[in-house]
């Protein structure tokens, strides 16, 4: 018994298994009920009382042996077909699951690129801001009632530092800085303390431009609009203007696009009128250049301001605002294959 014993321990120890089911089989063969090593401990109770420790040692070794082996061939044939799967396969066809351009982003790129077409560059600025950039030198003078057009977030009060309402700020910060000629647009992201609805939200984007020079004139204004609505939605695209009001600007005006989700039959984005503002525009306000250190008998110039959501609703036809901030993939995948 003692040599069958060692015999099998010596067969245990140079086994190897190219597979699980290889491996299955040297399990049932020694360690099953009716296994090698059941029938030893079976055959144990025959063993004279004076052979029984040795006996019973040499089994419990070969059930040992039989054990490991198990748990290190299971191991090393794990971690090789690990391996085999980590192989790539180069006839598979091109992961499709890649990430898109949000829209808003899409759409604030072609407007970055339509501007730099006719020479406008882009300046960043703060999302804080102080009174000062926001609203003193854009001539929102204090206490005035204009300052309530564009409810704001403040953060402290006295001195006042708030999120900024419109990116004009990062004008004001450009003017500061440059001597004209300026020719930039700022894209980002701005705050207003506004109920949120499918037309409004509390944050948004925006993009403002701004051209100052010798000479420039409510002409240059109209015909840079009219080729920039042009280029983004069209060459069929209407373009109307009318008078409004801002703090930065004499004169002003807002300008509208022919509504392009209803063709402009009216539907509830163009609240039934045919068209939709897009922009506010106008003559930069002498007070403003002063405020900035630029000469006012010297430079004049223009200024416009439009939202980012807006103009993507209408160019996707999208008609509510808040799809932008929900993250629905349902929403953000038609977007994928849009060029940016
Ligand atoms: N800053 C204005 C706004 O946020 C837009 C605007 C910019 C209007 C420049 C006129 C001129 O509404």
């Amino acid at each position: 018994m003692k040599n069958k014993i060692e015999n099998y321990i010596k067969e245990v120890n140079s086994f190897s298994a190219d597979n699980l089911q290889e491996l299955e089989d040297f399990r049932v063969k020694f360690l099953s009920k009716k296994g090698i090593i059941p029938a030893l401990f079976g055959e144990f109770k025959t063993v004279p009382p004076e052979e029984r420790k040795e006996m019973g040692q040499l089994i419990n070794e070969l059930k040992i042996t039989v054990q490991k082996k198990i748990v290190n061939l299971r191991e090393k044939l794990k971690a090789s077909s690990h391996n085999e799967k980590q192989l790539y396969d180069l006839t598979l066809p091109v992961n499709d699951n890649l990430g898109g351009r949000h829209p808003l982003s899409i759409v604030r790129n072609e407007i970055i690129e339509i501007f730099s077409r006719i020479g406008f560059s882009v300046s960043e600025g703060p999302e804080i801001e102080d009174d000062f950039h926001n609203f003193t030198a854009l001539n929102f003078p204090e206490e005035h009632p204009a300052r309530d057009m564009q409810d704001t977030f403040f953060i402290e009060k006295d001195p006042d530092i708030a999120l900024r309402t419109h990116t004009s700020s990062v004008q004001v910060r450009v003017m500061e800085n440059n001597q004209p000629p300026i020719r930039t647009i700022s894209p980002g992201r701005v705050f207003r303390n506004e109920a949120i609805s499918a037309r409004a939200h509390c944050i948004f984007h925006q993009v403002e431009g701004l051209y100052v020079d010798k000479g420039v004139s409510f002409t240059d204004l109209k015909q840079t609009l009219f080729y920039f609505a042009k280029e983004l939605f069209g060459e069929h695209t209407r373009i109307r203007f009318r008078p409004s009001y801002f703090p930065f600007t004499e004169p002003s005006a807002e300008m509208d696009v022919s509504c392009n989700i209803c063709g402009g039959k009216g539907c509830n984005i163009c609240k039934y009128t045919g068209w939709v503002e897009i922009l506010g525009c106008g003559m930069v306000d002498p007070n403003v250049l002063k405020a900035c250190e630029i000469d006012d008998r010297e430079f004049t110039g223009f200024a416009f301001g439009m939202g980012i959501e807006r103009i993507t609703m209408l160019k996707y036809q999208v008609n509510d605002l808040r799809l932008f901030f929900e993250n629905d993939l349902r929403f953000l995948n038609q977007f994928r294959s849009s060029v940016d």
